[in-house]
């Protein structure tokens, strides 16, 4: 049986260690709550073949040579970036990107750690972190990356149709999109069944071309060619006038997700050398 001296002598030996670990965890978490900074980004999707940005903010930092940004990729063994002491380390970067990256390091001073990917390709796919390092503290946060292909609809009168149709073309997509045409007078009309889309593969085997033909276009009206995918929804109009002797073109890609990037090209205006009198 222990004396009472063994258990008041064990009990303080059991008090000082919970204290010492108490002490020892208030003193850890100090750290690392004063160590963590807030770090945001923005998905923004990418199109193949050409420049993307991977939009990443956090809390500024006055002091440049104190900032480390560390762009990574999960499943990549080396670093998509880094940036420290001021300027770019590439020493740990990956083969998949060499000269294919930079931050703007201007900007860095701000609070801005995008990362400007040259020449987009679909394999960039996926799960990026954007990791922070200042004299505050750290942070980090993921980034969803998705990538493909789209461009701007043209729409045009289709000259070689027998009836009065109209041509909705696009260079690029990936995935293959869906093409819905819509009428401003027929507002909810379906004309799937007036309406022929194909897509054809480029000559990278990746992209493909979409051509949609719509017949039976009536006059005074004005034509939507939609073309959407997971990634990026288009849109191209055509306002049809007296006896197709005038119309313009307007049009418009928006990419998907939160950042919304927006594109337009201006009317083409009345090409009346483009018109045509159906019989
Ligand atoms: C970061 O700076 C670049 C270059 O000025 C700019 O294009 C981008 O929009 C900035 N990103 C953010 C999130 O502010
Ligand atoms: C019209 O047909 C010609 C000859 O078949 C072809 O070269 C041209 O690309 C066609 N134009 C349109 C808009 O389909
Ligand atoms: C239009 O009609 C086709 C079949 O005629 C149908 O498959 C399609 O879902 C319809 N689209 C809409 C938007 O109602
Ligand atoms: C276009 O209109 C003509 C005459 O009304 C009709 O014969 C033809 O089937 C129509 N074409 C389509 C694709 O609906
Ligand atoms: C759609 O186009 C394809 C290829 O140009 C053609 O074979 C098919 O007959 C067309 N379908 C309709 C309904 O016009
Ligand atoms: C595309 O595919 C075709 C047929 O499958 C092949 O002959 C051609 O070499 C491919 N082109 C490229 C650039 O991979
Ligand atoms: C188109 O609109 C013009 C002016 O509003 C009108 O003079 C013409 O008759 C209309 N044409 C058709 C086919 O509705
Ligand atoms: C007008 O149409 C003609 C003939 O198709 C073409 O050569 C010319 O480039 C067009 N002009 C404009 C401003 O689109």
């Amino acid at each position: 049986m222990a004396s009472l001296g063994q258990t008041i002598f064990w009990s303080i030996i059991s008090i000082i260690i919970v204290l010492a670990g108490a002490i020892a965890l208030i003193i850890g978490f100090g750290i690392s709550g004063r160590h963590s900074i807030r770090v945001t980004t923005l998905t923004s999707a990418g199109n193949i073949g050409e420049d993307g940005i991977l939009s990443c903010i956090f809390e500024p930092d006055i002091k440049l040579s104190d900032i480390v940004i560390q762009w990574l990729k999960e499943g990549v063994m080396g670093l998509v970036h880094e940036f420290k002491e001021g300027k770019d380390d590439l020493s740990d970067q990956d083969e998949m990107f060499r000269g294919r990256t930079a931050v703007f390091a201007d900007q860095v001073i701000g609070g801005n750690a995008s990362l400007r990917l040259k020449n987009v390709q679909l394999t960039d796919a996926g799960t990026y972190k954007c990791y922070i390092i200042t004299s505050k503290g750290k942070g980090n946060a993921n980034l969803e990356y998705k990538t493909g292909a789209f461009s701007i609809p043209e729409v045009n009168v289709d000259y070689n149709a027998s009836s009065e149709s109209l041509r909705c073309e696009a260079p690029r997509w990936f995935p293959q999109p869906t093409v819905v045409w819509a009428s401003q007078v027929d507002q909810g009309a379906n004309f799937s069944e007036v309406s022929n889309t194909s897509f054809e593969l480029n000559s990278e085997n990746v992209t493909m071309k979409v051509v949609s033909v719509l017949y039976n276009v009536t006059i005074n009206n004005t034509y939507s060619c939609m073309i959407e995918n997971n990634i990026a929804k288009a849109t191209g109009d055509i306002k049809v006038t007296g006896g197709f002797d005038t119309f313009s073109t307007l049009c418009s890609v928006v990419r998907k997700q939160r950042t919304q990037s927006l594109q337009r090209c201006l009317p083409t205006g009345t090409n009346t050398s483009e018109s045509k009198h159906w019989p």
